[in-house]
């Protein structure tokens, strides 16, 4: 039960950062940055979607939103490596400053999606505490609340 709750949380909370964020983005750079967060949070809800109970569980569409979701973040030591910013970015600049700890976390997203087990909906559920975990890791100290 506990796993069904933070599957639906993450699920929703993507959702809303989806709809917010992506409006009048002007950067090339930054777009593209938030156009793989957006990849890594589509991926994050196909499995939160089966884990929560809002979709069906399917073992082959899980296996392809965790390729895809560890593929995404191995991508996003690159895709933020260069400071750019825009008026609609949220990155904080936390980033540049501590490169370091922000690939780290990355890691730390990567390693939760390789992680996960889809040969079942219990495993799925099992896996998303430590991926919506290392969502949260990493916005809450590089990602502004706007
Ligand atoms: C290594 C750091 C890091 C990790 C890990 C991370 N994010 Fe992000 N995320 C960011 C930053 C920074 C932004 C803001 C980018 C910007 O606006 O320039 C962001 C933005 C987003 C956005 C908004 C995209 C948009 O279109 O503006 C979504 C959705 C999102 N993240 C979902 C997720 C989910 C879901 C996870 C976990 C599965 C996750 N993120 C893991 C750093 C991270």
């Amino acid at each position: 039960m506990r796993f069904v709750a933070k599957a639906l949380i993450v699920g929703l909370t993507l959702t809303a950062g989806i709809a917010i964020a992506k409006e009048g983005v002007q950067d090339p750079t930054v777009k593209a940055r938030m156009d793989l967060m957006s990849t890594v949070g589509m991926n994050t809800k196909v499995l939160g979607d089966m884990a929560g109970g809002k979709a069906p569980f399917d073992a082959s569409a899980a296996e392809a939103a965790k390729t895809a979701l560890a593929a995404a973040a191995a991508q996003i030591p690159a895709a933020f490596e260069v400071e750019a910013d825009d008026p609609v970015s949220e990155a904080r600049p936390d980033i540049w400053m501590n490169m370091e700890g922000f690939v780290e976390k990355a890691k730390g997203l990567e390693t939760a999606a390789n992680a996960m087990d889809v040969s079942s909906l219990e495993s799925v559920q099992a896996g998303m505490g430590a991926i919506g975990g290392s969502c949260k890791a990493c916005h809450s100290d590089f990602r502004a609340k706007k």
